[in-house]
């Protein structure tokens, strides 16, 4: 079932787990999870391109992922830059911008370079905006932005944090889709969550299809978005409430 334009989330954000699981299950090391987790990601890309959605911002690596095994957080680097090397010619094709979202300075200047590579090269893409949220956290981002107002002398208020977050030029998602079953925000987006719509799939993200983006944005489609107001309030269709 096809969902109307007008109905297809703007900004989806994703946490993208299950990936561990899906490698236990075929008895495979963790990071080949996580191997095939970017070729998921790279599908998700294009269909939400297809599908008119303008922004997606993905959880690639928390800001409490340094506490996993060793290995296991070298390797998400090392996918990281090998993806972005491999993937930059055709996202650049695609049209797609990326952008990293997260606290830099404890990353290696190999894992810096690489980023600010890809922004470089994609900067001027205008079809999708790709967030990848890269050692970030919620509580990081309200943090950060709440010290670069205090540095400037500025008045805290709920606009100017808002301005000063990391997410601030994308704005916030409609839609924030978790895979792998659990249903908790593990610190991802915690201010831009406010009135964002929340959708919990039972599926790893390894096995996360076209069929399971849609279901995704035809619940979202079927949502009444009221921001506080009652039914009564809204003007229209669901979807046009601001
Ligand atoms: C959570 O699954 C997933 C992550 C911590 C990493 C997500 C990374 C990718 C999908 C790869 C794409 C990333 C880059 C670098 C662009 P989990 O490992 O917690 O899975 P589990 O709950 O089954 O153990």
């Amino acid at each position: 079932m096809a969902v109307a334009p007008e109905s297809v989330p703007r900004h989806i954000a994703i946490v993208m787990d299950g990936n561990g699981r899906w490698a236990s299950k075929r008895f495979l090391p963790r990071i080949a999870g996580h191997k095939q987790g970017v070729e998921v990601l790279k599908r998700t890309v294009r269909a939400c391109v297809l599908r008119g959605v303008q922004v997606l911002t993905v959880f690639a690596f928390s800001s409490e992922n340094w506490k996993r095994p060793a290995d296991e957080v070298s390797g998400l680097m090392e996918i990281l830059v090998v993806a972005l090397s491999r993937e930059l010619n055709q996202l650049k094709k695609e049209g797609v911008h990326l952008q990293f979202i997260g606290e830099r300075e404890s990353l290696s200047e190999r894992v810096r370079n690489s980023l600010l590579e890809a922004e470089r090269e994609t900067a001027d893409n205008r079809k999708l905006i790709l967030n990848v949220c890269f050692n970030y956290g919620g509580r990081w981002d309200v943090v950060q932005a709440a010290q670069a107002l205090a540095a400037a002398g500025l008045p805290i208020t709920e606009e100017s944090l808002a301005r000063n977050l990391a997410t601030a030029a994308v704005g916030d998602p409609d839609l924030i889709v978790r895979t792998g079953g659990e249903m908790r925000l593990s610190n991802f987006l915690l201010w831009q969550a406010a009135y964002s719509e929340l959708y919990f799939s039972h599926v790893l993200w390894p096995e996360f299809d076209d069929a399971a983006l849609d279901g995704a944005i035809q619940a979202y489609a079927t949502r009444e978005r009221r921001y506080g107001m009652t039914s009564q309030q809204l003007p229209g269709t669901s979807h046009t409430a601001t």
